[in-house]
């Protein structure tokens, strides 16, 4: 396994044979079994494998955690060593964002809603970072976790929007056994407010039995997402929403798909998860 923080050997590398697939999974470190399930899929449909790990300071806010945001270099990389990965990238800020840097790359109106409404900047670090990545890399398959549904629609606009050579392939979202989705953050969680999250999951499982039983009624849905995560003391809604899939505008009347999702904090800790519901006939 080759790890590297300089763009000339990335390249070198990618293209030593340039009859070789490559699948690439970007990520920001502190792995979990949620990444490396995306780096096993990327292991089976590729000849070679890339994996990145950068924590972008772009996508954060100045309030957000990003002084906090776990790190552990060492233990990521055996990890990665363990599954079987070719090439790990680890570029320092001066090597993404030289000075003198200042190009955007933004997707208008899925980048607006949800997390974007709680975290108007985040979404422009997003896709500038993968975009660089992406032209770093040039591989032939690019892995995404179903976990950030937000973030595999942003992308998806982008890719095809400016013509990006690859495959996005998206991942279902890793859980620990008692339903919380898999996350770098909780870590953060102190022992009551880990036990308090499991909230998400059983809320949005609760939406996902009233859809299969009938309800079609966005308000009803949200409110009954609302209500079990109001009875939890230790969780604060950010949002809690049903939306179109592929507009992420809230629905009134869910027809044949609909992406439940939330945000919530717990403290400080601010903690995703969704679930995408589709008709049984689909
Ligand atoms: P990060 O949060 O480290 O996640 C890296 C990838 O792992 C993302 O595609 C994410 O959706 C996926 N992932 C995280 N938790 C998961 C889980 N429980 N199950 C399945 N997949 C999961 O997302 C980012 O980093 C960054 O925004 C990045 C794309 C790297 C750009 O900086």
């Amino acid at each position: 396994m080759q790890v590297t923080p300089k763009i000339k050997v990335v390249r070198r590398l990618r293209w030593a044979d340039p009859t070789l697939s490559w699948g690439f999974v970007p990520t920001m470190g502190y792995l979990h079994a949620g990444h490396l399930s995306l780096v096993e899929r990327a292991r089976a449909d590729n000849d070679r494998v890339a994996v990145s790990i950068y924590v972008n300071p772009t996508q954060f806010a100045p309030t957000e955690d990003l002084s906090t945001y776990p790190r552990n270099m060492e233990r990521d990389l055996a990890l990665l060593r363990e599954v079987g990965v070719d090439l790990v990238f680890t570029p320092d800020n001066d090597v993404m964002y030289p000075p003198g840097f200042q190009t955007s790359v933004s997707v208008n109106d899925v980048s607006q809603p949800l997390e974007g409404a709680s975290r108007p900047t985040h979404f422009a670090g997003v896709t500038v970072v993968v975009a660089k990545l992406f032209n770093i890399m040039q591989p032939t398959r690019a892995y995404f976790g179903q976990k950030d549904a937000q973030q595999v629609i942003v992308l998806q606009r982008m890719v095809r929007d400016l013509n990006f050579n690859l495959d996005l392939v998206v991942c279902p979202t890793g859980r620990e056994p008692d339903g919380l989705a898999m996350s770098s953050r909780n870590v953060h969680l102190s022992p009551e407010q880990r036990s308090a999250a499991t909230v998400l999951s059983r809320c949005l499982r609760e939406a996902v039995v009233m859809l299969h039983a009938g309800e079609r009624d966005g308000n009803a849905l949200r409110a009954l997402m609302r209500d079990t995560i109001v009875a939890e003391p230790l969780a604060t809604i950010d949002y809690v929403s049903v939306a179109d899939p592929e507009t992420l505008q809230e629905v009134e009347q869910v027809t044949d798909r609909a992406l439940l999702s939330l945000a919530v904090f717990f403290g400080r800790i601010r903690l995703i998860d969704n679930m995408l519901w589709l008709t049984p006939t689909n």
